[in-house]
């Protein structure tokens, strides 16, 4: 059995979790004026507001010793220092080497690393450079409009994120787009725009073994090879990024093309690795470069600062303290900057992925929760569909709130309206509306006796519901890469004290396997299956009805 549950400082937070359930935040805020003070933070242009948590100093006091007596700090350590702390795959998790803007060598297995980053850096330049002012051109000589990039998971959702949230940076003379999915679908749609001769692939798999992109990578040759007529077009139209030399030769892509990382990267912390070249490609490499360093600005801040001040940290055990003992099941997250759209879609790779897991580092059933579902779309378009659930809902729902302090696109009054709808819902959230005020505002309205008893229980909100607000001077490259790292550095925390393993992601391959068995059944309708009833009655079904 694992020891997290009976340790002193589990049971000491369980304790404090019955004293702080009755308490509610807006009686918090009117007792103690230097709430909000104490309880936010700046880093940089980064502002973050945890006063709007169901907490007090000694809640704080008691997630410290949780992350204490996991030895967080030394966590942090190995993890920057290159140990190989994916125990199950026996590799680093060394995304912060890609990203660390320092002279400080960092090792694996005794060879400094950083030199191979600094080099896949330079080529990365050298080759967004030469697309980007035309020197490199496509197989006719024309130059290059449309990249797309080919890979699916922390191959595609990384980049895309990214090039959606940097979109005002980016080359008037370029389009990004990102194919993912097995279905031809997403392949078809986006090729009917494109001409050829302006297309650039970029095959992005870490493996270069996965199923879908290879799939879409063979079809996306074909349509290049059908619309040139010459094979020969393949190396000015093709690129990769891959750990996989060898299977990105044996696809046929031309060696000057093909950008390497290495398996101490996770796939869902690599976009700062070659994974990024699509960003570099549409916003240029100074810019790609400028996200590094917001990476590195929250990485210097995640080892460096008090654990009671530090960012990630306090995440990381917010999310504890409302998952493990308020029971909740998902986190949250609503950017509102259009441009975050899809941050959401991003997060639910690199959080659930990671600590999606159920058995802890040393192989024992965990007998408490995990991972939460994260999800989220951007304000305001979240408060017109599924708000209502979070306010008035049974479940609790602890939401992350980020905007930026100007718009990339000022226009009349729409920042302002914007941000007073954010800062709105945060307060909503937490003073709720109690009967008495319900009560006094449908007087108002001119309602009495029975019709204004019938609608007063709908027209109470039960408030105390918790936000965190992140606010940043705008969304320029810099703090993208913070709020990036910042994530990161979260799931990790929450990781550390859950000890599970959260970078290896072996729930994903039963389905793989799986696949692989029914395919030929698809094919061909005389092989053999063996199934569950279901499973075969749908195969069957497929057969017949085609
Ligand atoms: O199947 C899950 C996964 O392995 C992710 O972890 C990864 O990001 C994705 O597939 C794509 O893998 P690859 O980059 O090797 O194609």
């Amino acid at each position: 059995m694992p020891k997290l549950t009976r340790s002193a400082a589990w049971q000491a937070l369980s304790a404090h979790y019955a004293a702080i359930k009755p308490l509610q935040m807006r009686q918090m805020f009117q007792e103690d004026a230097a709430r909000f003070d104490n309880f936010s933070l700046r880093l940089g242009s980064l502002f973050f507001d945890y006063s709007k948590n169901r907490i007090n100093a000694e809640t704080i006091k008691l997630l410290v010793a949780l992350a204490e007596q996991a030895e967080l700090p030394a966590y942090i350590e190995r993890m920057f220092s290159g140990e190989k702390i994916n125990s199950t795959e026996q590799r680093a998790a060394l995304h912060t080497a890609l990203r660390n803007r320092s002279e400080k060598p960092v090792y694996v297995d005794g060879k400094n690393v950083m030199l191979d980053v600094q080099r896949v850096l330079g080529l990365m330049r050298r080759f967004s450079d030469a697309v980007r002012n035309g020197q490199h051109t496509g197989y006719t000589g024309k130059a290059i409009r449309d990249i797309v990039n080919i890979g699916i998971g922390g191959s595609d959702l990384g980049p895309l994120m990214v090039c959606e949230a940097l979109k005002p940076y980016a080359s008037q003379n370029l389009r990004a787009h990102f194919v993912s999915n097995a279905d031809g679908t997403q392949l078809v749609e986006t090729l009917k725009n494109l001409d050829a001769e302006t297309t650039l692939f970029i095959v992005s798999s870490k493996t270069f073994t996965t199923q879908e992109t290879l799939t879409n990578a063979r079809s996306a040759r074909a349509w290049l090879v059908e619309k040139l007529g010459d094979e020969q077009a393949v190396a000015k139209h093709f690129a990769a990024v891959s750990t996989n030399l060898e299977a990105t030769a044996k696809f046929g892509i031309n060696p000057q093309n093909v950008f390497e990382f290495w398996d101490w990267v996770g796939g869902r912390y690599s976009l700062w690795s070659a994974i990024g070249l699509p960003i570099a490609l549409y916003v240029g490499m100074d810019k790609f470069e400028e996200l590094l360093g917001g990476g590195y600005a929250m990485d210097e801040h995640f080892r460096s600062a008090p654990l009671d001040k530090n960012i990630p940290v306090l995440m990381g055990l917010l999310g504890i303290w409302y998952g493990n003992f308020f029971g909740a099941g998902s986190n949250a997250v609503f950017p509102y900057d259009q441009y975050l759209h899809r941050f959401a879609a991003y997060l639910q790779q690199l959080d659930m992925e990671s600590n999606g897991k159920g058995v802890d580092r040393d192989g024992n059933t965990v007998d408490y929760d995990t991972g939460m579902v994260v999800w989220g779309e951007p304000g305001t378009n979240g408060q017109h569909a599924f708000y209502q659930l979070i306010h008035q809902g049974t479940r609790m729902i602890p939401a992350d709130f980020l905007a930026p302090l100007h718009s990339q696109n000022p226009l009349g009054e729409h920042h302002a309206i914007l941000l007073a709808n954010c800062f709105a819902q945060t307060e909503a959230l937490m003073i709720g509306k109690t009967a008495a005020e319900a009560r006094a505002e449908l007087v108002a309205q001119g309602l009495r006796g029975d019709a204004l008893e019938a609608l007063l229980p709908h027209k109470i909100f039960a408030g105390n519901k918790p936000t965190n607000t992140l606010l940043f001077d705008k969304l320029d490259p810099h703090t993208l890469g913070m709020l990036i790292a910042l994530y990161e550095h979260k799931v990790f925390v929450q990781s550390v004290v859950w000890n599970i393993n959260p970078f290896d992601q072996w729930g994903v391959e039963l389905g793989k396997q799986l696949a692989g068995k029914i395919l030929p059944e698809l094919r061909d309708p005389d092989v053999a299956s063996q199934h569950d009833a279901s499973t075969s009655g749908l195969i069957n079904y497929f057969h017949q009805h085609r």
